[in-house]
């Protein structure tokens, strides 16, 4: 059951926001009918810590522990649920109106939990709130289980977060990847965003510590 209807012409100021047959909200994936952006729950920890310690993940990530463990994942996601729920319960009560372009509790999106609906599974997360390199835009970030790569997932996940940015009121959403991750950066384009800079950065230690070139990109709401 869809609640509020998303066919009322221009797409990126309509409500991306739909409820399911529990009153539960959700984003619909583009082009991607059977996954969807989602409210955390606590039995997708053991999921979230798979997917983030998978080798074609982790050698991308670079603003969060590696290993990826339980203590992470406690830290990033089970001390937020209580503010994401009482920030959710506003958001169905303002629907289809959107709340402010301010988020509780950072990056920590609390629709960040990409899932298949047919199984209830986490496959990917995404992260979307004020900008930490920016302050005044803000930024996403994110990772799908290589399992589902190559599908239109990804791209699906950027668009939705966007979309939800856009419809809040958020002018400027940016992201950045490295140069040598096309996948992301195929998505980010994908996804409509625009490279607008690149720099030589030195990463992380546990990265290897080399200086490698990274792609800014911007999604500016038209
Ligand atoms: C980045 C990521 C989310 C992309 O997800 P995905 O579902 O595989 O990507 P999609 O299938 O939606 O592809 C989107 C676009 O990127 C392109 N693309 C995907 N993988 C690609 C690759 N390896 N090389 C070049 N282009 C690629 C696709 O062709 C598609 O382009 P199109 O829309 O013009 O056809 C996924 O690869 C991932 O989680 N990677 C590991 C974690 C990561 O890198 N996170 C980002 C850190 S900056």
């Amino acid at each position: 059951m869809t609640v509020y209807d998303r066919d009322n012409g221009d797409e990126s100021q309509s409500c991306p926001v739909l409820l399911d047959e529990e009153g539960e909200p959700y984003i619909p994936l583009k082009g991607v009918p059977d996954f969807r952006l989602t409210p955390w729950r606590e039995s997708d920890i053991d999921d979230l810590i798979n997917i983030s310690n998978k080798p074609e993940v982790e050698k991308w990530a670079v603003f969060r522990d590696i290993p990826y463990t339980h203590s992470s994942a406690q830290r990033d996601i089970i001390t937020h649920l209580p503010l994401h729920r009482t920030y959710l319960q506003s958001l169905i009560s303002a629907l289809p109106t959107p709340l402010p372009p301010v988020l509780p509790t950072g990056r920590k999106f609390p629709l960040g939990a990409v899932r298949q609906t047919s199984t209830g599974r986490l496959v990917g997360s995404i992260s979307l709130g004020e900008s930490v390199h920016q302050p005044g835009n803000w930024e996403v970030s994110y990772q799908l289980d290589p399992d589902y790569h190559g599908k239109g997932i990804g791209k699906g996940m950027i668009k939705a977060a966007v979309g939800f940015a856009t419809w809040v009121g958020v002018k400027r959403v940016l992201a950045f990847c490295e140069k040598a991750n096309q996948a992301s950066a195929g998505a980010l384009r994908s996804a409509g965003f625009k490279q607008f800079m690149e720099v030589d950065i030195p990463l992380p230690e546990h990265m290897g510590g080399r200086v490698r070139p990274v792609l800014f990109f911007e999604h500016v709401a038209e």
